[in-house]
């Protein structure tokens, strides 16, 4: 990947379009088959209740929920999470973005973010329903994690291991990447302990366009590889959104990295041992190719149908569009074996 765009930079006489072209090349398979609503898509979350119904959570609309009855599909779309907007009141043009659902104590907690673009002065609100369905959300307003110059409050992710272990909720973006912090043990408000980096990059490019590169969107996940239990905290990094008219070079647009470490607090590296928050670390999991472009505000789940880890995500279609509203759910599956997360076919 890195050497074919860099040689494309180098030739200097490809136009944005032919660089998209040429990366077709890469070994990335194509997502999986995506049916019924899979469009206007950023940022989703998905979990599979023990009906076996299937429930996507993403960015648009006050949170927009959609159902399937597999991951593949066909997906409906049912509505918003709270229609009337959160109880979090920042400022007129507030939205909501990047939802994080799991299913605790019998309920499930939505987290959302309360923000507007270039906005640090965002907040986390959390939602609770026993089944998850559009209509039956309440909302306790935001979880309370003190605000800084450091970071934005904004994607959050909560994992808990087991039914015993402490809680590890992951946030932030931009300013100085992504944080980690833990909640109460009804997971409703912040438990007090002081943030610390877990990602960040400092050679992001400063450059012109509406949407910086930034690192953000920090989602962890445990799996044992040959008897050794590694947290993965994957993270998507580079510029989310783009015009057609306004790309980024290629290689600073989305694309979605991983980490690792033996404790789900950190210290993260990369394959090649570099930290993640002190020395510019991360792996690439998956790039812009062939029909991909910017893949990013990604998930990690298991599969039970077929027994598969699956990494979601949105990204654009070239061949369909780069506006907001033409983003896409897309998901293929993960192979760990190295030891690492690879997207296999
Ligand atoms: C498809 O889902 C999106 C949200 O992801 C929603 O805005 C749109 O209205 C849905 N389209 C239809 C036809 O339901
Ligand atoms: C850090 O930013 C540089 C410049 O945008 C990019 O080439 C690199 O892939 C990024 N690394 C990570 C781990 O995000």
């Amino acid at each position: 990947m890195w050497d074919l765009r860099k040689t494309a930079i180098v030739l200097g006489l490809l136009s944005v379009s032919k660089a998209l072209t040429f990366r077709q090349t890469s070994s990335y398979p194509p997502p999986e088959p995506c049916t019924g609503n899979c469009t206007f898509i950023h940022d989703p979350s998905v979990v599979r209740r023990s009906d076996g119904t299937w429930l996507r959570f993403s960015t648009v609309g006050n949170i927009a929920v959609a159902t399937a009855p597999a991951l593949t599909g066909p997906w409906t779309y049912r509505g918003a999470l709270l229609p009337q907007g959160s109880t979090i009141k920042l400022r007129d043009d507030q939205e909501l973005w990047a939802p994080d659902v799991f299913f605790s104590n019998g309920q499930f907690y939505a987290y959302y973010s309360v923000s507007k673009s270039g906005f640090q002065g965002s907040e986390v609100g959390v939602a609770t329903s026993v089944t998850g369905d559009v209509g039956t959300w309440t909302d306790h307003g935001s979880v309370g994690v003190p605000k800084s110059t450091d970071y934005n409050i904004i994607d959050p992710n909560f994992f808990r291991e087991c039914d015993t272990c402490d809680n590890v909720w992951t946030f932030g973006s931009a300013w100085q990447g992504v944080y980690q912090t833990s909640l109460s043990s009804d997971f409703l408000k912040w438990s007090g302990e002081a943030p610390h980096q877990v990602a960040y990059n400092s050679s992001h490019p400063a450059h012109p366009q509406d949407y910086p590169s930034i690192t953000e969107g920090g989602f962890l996940f445990w799996w044992e590889v040959s008897g050794t239990k590694y947290y993965y905290l994957f993270f998507s990094s580079g510029a989310c959104c783009n015009a057609a008219n306004d790309l980024e070079a290629p290689g600073d647009e989305y694309k979605i990295m991983v980490c690792r470490a033996t404790s789900p607090t950190g210290p993260f590296v990369d394959a090649n041992g570099k930290n993640c928050a002190s020395g510019n670390g991360g792996t690439l999991v998956l790039g812009s190719h062939g029909n991909v472009y910017a893949p990013g505000g990604q998930g990690v789940i298991v599969d039970p149908a077929v027994n598969r880890v699956a990494l979601y995500f949105h990204y654009a279609n070239p061949s369909i569009g780069y506006a907001f509203n033409q983003f896409l759910f897309g998901f293929n599956y993960l192979d760990f074996s190295s030891g690492w997360p690879v997207v296999t076919a």
